[in-house]
C-alpha cells in the first residue's frame, strides 16, 4: 500500500526520507516504534518472489545477523513483510557511500585509500572467518562514516544483476567487480577469492575512479557479456597510467588481487591485509590518511528484535542469537513489554 507520493508505508516503521536506490529497490531512512533510526531496504515488488534471496536469508540469517557486530559492518536486523512489502531492515549509517565520494571528489590518494581500504578488508576477513561470503563488495556497498570509520553492507544479499538468463544461471553479484571464474559455463559460484577479487576492483577504482573493465553497452545482456568477456580474457589498464605518479608497489598489490587466476590472488583477506600494511608502513601512512612529511606517500599522488510485523526470516529468539543483546537494550530503556510481544 503506498502513499500518494510513492513511499511504501509499513506498520512498524515509519519513512522519514529516501537516501538511496539500488538494484533491489529503494532504501529510506526510518524510524520504529521505539523511536531509534533505521534503513530499510523496499525490494521491488518484482524481486519480492526471488526465493534465492529468501532462502539466503533463511540459510544464512543467523549468521548474518550476528556478523553485525563486527565495528566496521553494518548490522543487519532482519527481512520482514508488512503491507505485502518484503524489506530489509538494517542500522542507518550517517555518512557517505564510497561510490558518490569518488563522484564528488575523484580518487583518492594512497595516503587516503590504504587506511579506509584496510577497514574494508578487516570486514570481510571477519565475515570470512564466520563463513560468509560477501559476494558484492563495491564502493556503493561500503560506507564512510564522517569519523572515518568504515561500514560495509548488503553481506550475502546480492541478487543477479543482468546477464543472459536464457542461456546460463547467473550468479549474485555486480558484473564490474566480479571475478572471471563468476562468468564460466561451470562456475562453483561465489567465495573467498571471488571477495578478494571484487576486493581488488575496489581499491582500483579507490585510486583511480576507473574501473579495469566496463562497458558501454546500454542493453543490460550486452553489457554483461562484454564485461564477462573482459574480465575473461583483458587485459586492464595499470592504475598507474590513469595516475601518472601512483605507487608502483601498491599498484603490485591490486593487480594481484585482481588476477585472472584465483591461485595468484591473495589466498585470503589476512594476506590481502598484510600486503596493505606493508605498504602502509613502507609509505609512512597515519592512520588518520596523512603521509607523514617526507613519506613516500606524500609524493605519490541482524538482528533485531524485528517489531511485530511478519518477519520472513528469524521470526523468533531461535532464529536470531543477537535477540539477547536487543532485549538488554530494550530493558535498559523501559520497554520490556513490546519485547514480550514478539517472542514466542
Ligand atoms: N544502512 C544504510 N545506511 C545509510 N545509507 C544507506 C544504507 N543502505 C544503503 N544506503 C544508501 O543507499 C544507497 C543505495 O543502496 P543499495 O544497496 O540499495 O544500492 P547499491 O549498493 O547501489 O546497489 P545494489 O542494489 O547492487 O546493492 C547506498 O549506496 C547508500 O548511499
Ligand atoms: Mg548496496
Amino acid at each position: 500500500m503506498s502513499s500518494a507520493r510513492g513511499i511504501p508505508k509499513l506498520v512498524n516503521y515509519e519513512i522519514v526520507e529516501k537516501i538511496g536506490e539500488g538494484g533491489m529497490g529503494a532504501v529510506y531512512r526510518a524510524t520504529d516504534k521505539l523511536g531509534q533510526i533505521r534503513a530499510v531496504k523496499v525490494i521491488h515488488p518484482e524481486l519480492a518472489h526471488d526465493t534465492g534471496l529468501r532462502e539466503r536469508f533463511t540459510n544464512e540469517g543467523k549468521t548474518l545477523a550476528a556478523i553485525g557486530r563486527h565495528p566496521n559492518i553494518t548490522a543487519l536486523w532482519g527481512l520482514l513483510e508488512e503491507n505485502n512489502y518484503l524489506f530489509i531492515v538494517m542500522d542507518y549509517v550517517e555518512g557517505e557511500d564510497v561510490e558518490r565520494k569518488l563522484k564528488r571528489n575523484g580518487a583518492l590518494s594512497v595516503a587516503e585509500a590504504l587506511p579506509l581500504f584496510s577497514q574494508i578488508l578487516s570486514a570481510i576477513a571477519y565475515a570470512h572467518q564466520q563463513g560468509i561470503i560477501h559476494r558484492d563488495v563495491k564502493p556503493s556497498n561500503i560506507l564512510i562514516e564522517s569519523s572515518g570509520q568504515i561500514r560495509v553492507m548488503d553481506f550475502g544479499i546480492a541478487r543477479i544483476k543482468g546477464g543472459p538468463r536464457s542461456t546460463k544461471v547467473g550468479v549474485p553479484g555486480t558484473p564490474e567487480y566480479m571475478a572471471p571464474e563468476l562468468f564460466a559455463e561451470q562456475t562453483q559460484g561465489a567465495n573467498e577469492l571471488t571477495d578478494i577479487y571484487a576486493l581488488g576492483v575496489t581499491l582500483y577504482e579507490m585510486l583511480t575512479a576507473a574501473l579495469p573493465f566496463e562497458s558501454s553497452a546500454t542493453d543490460t545482456n550486452a553489457a554483461y557479456v562484454a564485461i564477462a568477456q573482459k574480465h575473461l580474457k583483458g587485459k586492464p589498464r595499470r592504475p598507474s597510467e590513469l595516475v601518472p605518479g601512483l605507487d608502483k608497489e601498491v599498484e603490485r598489490v591490486i593487480m594481484k588481487a585482481i588476477a585472472k587466476e584465483p591461485k595468484d590472488r591473495f589466498q585470503t583477506v589476512p594476506e590481502f591485509s598484510q600486503a596493505i600494511d606493508q605498504q602502509v608502513g613502507r609509505l609512512d601512512i597515519s592512520a588518520a590518511g596523512q603521509a607523514q612529511p617526507g613519506g613516500a606517500a606524500a609524493r605519490g599522488t541482524m538482528v533485531e528484535t524485528p517489531l511485530p510485523g511478519t518477519p520472513v526470516v528469524g521470526g523468533g529468539e531461535s532464529a536470531f542469537p543477537l535477540w539477547a543483546v536487543a532485549a538488554a537494550w530494550a530493558v535498559a530503556a523501559g520497554i520490556g513489554f513490546l519485547l514480550g510481544r514478539q517472542l514466542p
